[in-house]
């Protein structure tokens, strides 16, 4: 009977293709809302202008530093582009932990713990004295006034800094830096993790125009034409937009496709987001209520663990339940089993759709009947897990056949991005001189 009950929760969680179609052209309105001069003040989307204005042209060389915060680590990072024969970009990085009394702490305590771990990093690296410009991943929603000029809208996933919404991130961390007066650094470049994802990629595939998150959180951006970027002036060329399309629903535009679990997850969240394995935490809470002894709550938020355990499925959920320290039996397995395939392949069919939405807005921008194009992708969900990625790429296939989308899984994280952002900039000064 339990499994039977269980079913009839999880057929909430399926979705046609239809339904996809329909979720894609939604997505495709709001797109459009958040792009308008006016109208993106109320856009669940924020299509947020990032001021990157082209992709690597593989000429772009110097040393940069990067910090790369709002994903599963916070990472320091030198890197050293190089023009040769075989472009090479050498890096040296280092992973700073942030206790969770800093993620929820003020915005003082944040940016003074970022200047700290740079500055050890300077130290380990024999950079002191030196000078470099900086790429800042801050993956956060920001309004953009410049690529130095970075505005934090609001926190999301695990961050609740006081005093930094509404603030330049730029400034704040300048001015933890100067605190110190144990070194400097050059100018400064913001970017989100998906452009970061995108230009690291950029390096490789002169095509890569989109970038794409599924990890912590969920997000991509693309380039757009500046003729469409109604809030930028400026009718010339492209620019990358950060979509934020986490934000996607926001505004109740979903809400035919949301189910109670998604409801409980956003009402139980600092930040609510659209969170694979809450849902999946919940869903077993649900079932626990039918047959499990009660087990914590708070244990599995935010723990991408149960999605990802490699192995058979029905040792995965073997491991899961032990975990637990939960009494099993074989259906129990079964039961954690599905509910964990049910809900990652709606969260990859949901990406999908997004994703196809974007494939063919660039495609009709451009006039093209077919466009080719490369998606840089990263996150743990969509690097580790079993089969998130096929289903994905085979659902977005059905989806836009008039685009043959490539997807390059990004090398090195977004920090290396965030440093060729930083160099493009440097490359784009100089030119226009
Ligand atoms: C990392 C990037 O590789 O992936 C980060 O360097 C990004 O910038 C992160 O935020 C996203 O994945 P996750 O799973 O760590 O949230």
């Amino acid at each position: 009977p339990a499994l039977k009950e269980v079913e009839k929760y999880l057929e909430l969680f399926h979705l046609p293709q239809e339904k996809l179609k329909e979720v894609s052209a939604r997505l495709k309105r709001d797109l459009i809302r958040g792009l308008g001069k006016h109208s993106h003040h109320r856009a669940a989307v924020k299509m947020l202008p990032t001021f990157v204005r082209a992709t690597p042209d593989g000429t772009e060389k110097g040393d940069y530093l990067a910090l790369d915060l709002g994903g599963t680590n916070f990472r320091v990072l030198h890197v050293r582009v190089v023009e040769e024969q075989q472009r090479v970009l050498k890096m040296d990085s280092k992973i700073c932990a942030i206790p969770q009394e800093i993620m929820l702490g003020t915005g003082e305590q944040l940016f003074d713990h970022i200047a700290a771990c740079l500055s050890e990093f300077l130290d380990s690296q024999d950079l002191k004295g030196q000078t470099l410009p900086l790429g800042f991943t801050f993956s956060f929603p920001c309004e953009q006034k410049e690529i130095d000029k970075s505005i934090l809208i609001r926190w999301t996933k695990g961050f609740n800094c006081s005093g930094v919404e509404g603030r330049d991130v730029v400034q704040l961390l300048k001015e933890a830096i100067r605190r110190r007066g144990d070194y400097d650094i050059g100018s400064v470049a913001m970017v989100n993790d998906t452009v970061g994802t995108m230009m690291s990629c950029g390096y490789r595939d002169q095509s890569c125009e989109i970038g794409m998150i599924i990890g912590t959180g969920t997000n991509a951006c693309y380039m757009e034409e500046m003729k469409n970027v109604k809030r930028v002036e400026g009718e010339a060329g492209r620019m990358c937009i950060n979509t934020e399309w986490g934000g996607f629903g926001d505004d109740g535009s979903l809400r035919d496709i949301q189910t109670e679990f998604d409801v409980v997850v956003d009402q139980t969240s600092i930040n609510p987001v659209q969170s694979n394995n809450s849902i999946i935490w919940f869903q077993l809470l649900k079932y626990k209520d039918l047959l499990l002894p009660p087990f914590s709550n708070e244990a599995a938020l935010n723990n991408t663990r149960f999605l990802l355990q490699e192995g058979t499925g029905l040792e995965n959920g073997q491991n899961i339940l032990t975990e637990l320290g939960v009494k099993w039996d074989p259906v129990d397995v079964r039961v954690v089993r599905l509910v964990c395939d049910t809900i990652s392949s709606r969260s990859a069919r949901l990406c999908a759709a997004a994703l196809a939405t974007i494939a063919n807005r660039i495609r009709v921008n451009r006039g093209l009947d077919h466009l080719k194009t490369t998606v840089g992708v990263d996150g743990t969900v969509y690097r580790k897990h079993p089969n998130f990625s096929e289903e994905l790429q085979d659902t977005v296939r059905l989806l836009v056949p008039k685009c043959s989308i490539s997807f390059l899984v990004s090398e090195d994280g977004s920090g290396k991005g965030a440093a060729m952002v930083t160099a493009v900039a440097q490359r784009l000064a100089l030119q226009s001189r």
